[in-house]
């Protein structure tokens, strides 16, 4: 567990594209939802390049505090020279926001004023040469956001039998052609492994013949797929946000954007049941979920980028921004 380790050499900032970049999405949206103020004490749980970050702290100054998380060490490191002004503001931690609990309770800090998680990859890690996430690279086929863990998407590719390859792809994808293109990378990897981004795409786009669309390349679903399925993005996504509400006052937000249909679906449903709202569409007495609202949904719809912000920045158009506001008192069984 890395929750209090720092990134092996934390003051390092990495090689990768010639700009380093990723537009927040939302920005001014998130900042007015959460509610930052003076003297707040807030967390990003995926900081990324720290525009958010930077943001959440200018609103918190001169005595306010962000915690700020995110697993890809090379990320955290450029955060963390972005925000060198505001240091003495600032606790950053290498580590999953799984481990959010284990961090706060490691500080002491029980109630906090906002949580924001921006899930998913940024800009910089789809564009770095090196990280093999994008199918418009020739990188080795990698894709872990943090690279101590072992398995990458080359292992995947190059190991899982047909079918299990098959349903990765529908399930993670939501590809319809996902047979077909799983039975093509394994027709392919009988010549010898797949092991770069642009020849597993170039498979995919054999298979799948031609374009999915005018907007999205034939492998956007699979690369997809992969990327969910080598950093387990799906996995602990619930249980971060029922535990993450606990640490905030009450009036307290957490606020979530999510990329695509699959993350939404889930935050959608999470924050719905923790408001005490109906998730399964059955009448009472059929219906049996929980109705111990702990949070208010701020907005009964996601918020979505405008039409201004996709022109500039056409990434953030899937993002949806859900904010939930903690209702009740924080007992003492939560802390
Ligand atoms: C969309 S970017 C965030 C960008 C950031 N808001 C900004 O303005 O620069 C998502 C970041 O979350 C990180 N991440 C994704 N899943 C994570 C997890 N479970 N725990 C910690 N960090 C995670 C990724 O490594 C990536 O840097």
């Amino acid at each position: 567990m890395k929750a209090s380790v720092q990134s092996g050499n934390p003051n390092r900032v990495p090689h990768g594209p010639s700009r380093v970049e990723h537009a927040p999405v939302m920005l001014s949206e998130t900042i007015d939802l959460l509610q930052c103020r003076p003297g707040g004490i807030f967390v990003d749980a995926t900081i990324g390049l720290a525009g958010h970050a930077g943001a959440i702290l200018k609103n918190i100054r001169p005595d306010g505090l962000l915690i700020g998380l995110d697993r890809d060490s090379e990320s955290l490191a450029i955060a963390r020279s972005r925000l060198k002004p505001d240091e003495k503001n600032i606790r950053l931690f290498h580590a999953n926001f799984k481990n959010l609990p284990l961090i706060l309770n490691n500080l002491g800090l029980k109630t906090l004023d906002g949580i924001l998680a921006d899930l998913g990859v940024s800009a910089y890690q789809l564009l770095a040469a090196d990280r093999g996430f994008s199918f418009q690279s020739d990188a080795l086929l990698d894709m872990r956001m943090d690279r101590s863990q072992r398995l990458t998407a080359s292992d995947l590719v190059n190991g899982l039998p047909e079918e299990e390859l098959a349903d990765l792809i529908l399930r993670f994808g939501e590809e319809p052609r996902a047979r077909r293109i799983a039975s093509s990378i394994v027709r392919a990897r009988q010549k010898g492994p797949v092991t770069r981004c642009a020849q597993l795409a170039d498979v995919i786009a054999r298979a799948a013949g031609g374009r999915a669309s005018r907007r999205t390349h034939p492998a956007t679903r699979t690369f997809q797929a992969l990327r969910i399925a080598v950093n387990q993005e799906l996995e602990g996504l619930e249980e971060f946000m029922r535990e993450a509400l606990t640490f905030l006052r009450p009036g307290g937000r957490l606020a979530v954007i999510a990329f695509h249909s699959l993350e939404d679906r889930i935050v959608k449903r999470s924050f719905r049941m923790l408001a005490g709202h109906c998730v399964c569409g059955r009448r009472p007495p059929l219906c049996t979920c929980p109705r111990n609202p702990v949070g208010r949904l701020v907005r009964t719809r996601a918020v979505k980028p405008g039409a201004a912000e996709v022109a500039v920045n056409p990434r953030a158009r899937s993002a949806r921004l859900r904010v939930l506001e903690r209702v009740q008192a924080i007992t003492e069984s939560e802390c």
